[in-house]
């Protein structure tokens, strides 16, 4: 995949970060787009001793203004974009009967809102460029299946994995493929407090597998489903959760 030209959002940190190596060590050009402008000058920094090309956007993806000036940006320094990875992405543990509207309002409009939009401006630029571009979102096994104390990150997950579907199936007819991967418990900073905390209580016990999955392990399905080698597959979610959900009648 050398020469594509890659966005991540969600890039300063955990996932964003390794599918952005992921796809740098393929030979991609990577934009690091995030709303932490320290985290994502070290990132930057630390990527960008790999030979390929590293470009990095401030944005806070729940600002119109800023979301459409990084797409001008990418346009107007790359040219153009071949891959669009929708990973940033937050969660908070509320109980159900607790959450306050502007929580559910913050996640709502990070993890569901701004993956819309971003790839409502993106797709339509690739339809004008003519691109056979491809659009990954980053869902979670949280939108498959329910859990406690998160509903409202729960439900913009899984409105992600229809979004995916209704995507895939109108962008197809301009070879522009959509899917989604829905990872599973994942050594990140994300959730960090109930990961060190449950962990005691062995938060992967019902995962068969039995550990938690690397960012690595997640780079590497985005990666396929970006890549040719996944040609015709459009409108799937692929989990990466080693075998949480298979698992889900478990007692
Ligand atoms: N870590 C897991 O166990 C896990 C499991 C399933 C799904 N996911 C999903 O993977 C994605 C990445 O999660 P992670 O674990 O790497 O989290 P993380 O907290 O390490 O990284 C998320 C990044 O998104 C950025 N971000 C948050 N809000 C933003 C905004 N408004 N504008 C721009 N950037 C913003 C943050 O600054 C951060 O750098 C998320 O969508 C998350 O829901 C994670």
């Amino acid at each position: 995949m050398g020469n594509i030209r890659v966005l991540v959002t969600g890039a300063a940190s955990g996932i964003g970060k390794g599918i952005a190596e992921k796809f740098l060590s393929q030979g991609a050009k990577v934009i690091l787009l995030d709303k932490d402008e320290l985290k994502l000058s070290e990132t930057a920094k630390e990527l960008e001793s790999s030979t390929e090309v590293v470009e990095s956007i401030i944005c806070d993806l729940r600002n119109e203004k800023e979301l459409q000036s990084s797409i001008d940006w990418t346009w107007n320094n790359l040219g153009g974009l071949d891959v669009l990875v929708n990973n940033a992405g937050l969660a908070i543990r509320e109980s159900f009967v607790d959450i306050p509207l502007s929580t559910w309002d913050q996640i709502i409009d990070v993890n569901l809102r701004a993956t819309f939009r971003l790839s409502q401006i993106v797709a339509k630029r690739m339809i004008e460029d003519k691109v056979s571009g491809s659009i990954v979102n980053i869902s979670s096994k949280n939108g498959i299946s329910g859990s406690s104390k998160l509903a409202h990150y729960n439900t913009s997950k899984a409105g992600i994995n229809l979004l995916t579907q209704s995507m895939a199936v109108e962008l197809a007819t301009y070879n522009i493929r959509v899917n989604a991967v829905a990872p599973g418990f994942i050594d990140t900073p994300l959730d960090r407090e109930l990961k060190q905390k449950e962990n005691n209580l062995k938060l992967t016990e019902k995962t068969p597998m039995n550990r938690l999955g690397t960012v690595q392990e997640v780079a590497n399905g985005v990666y396929f489903l970006a890549s040719h080698q996944a040609s015709y597959i459009t409108g799937t979610t692929l989990i990466i959760d080693g075998g949480h959900l298979a698992n889900a009648s478990e007692f």
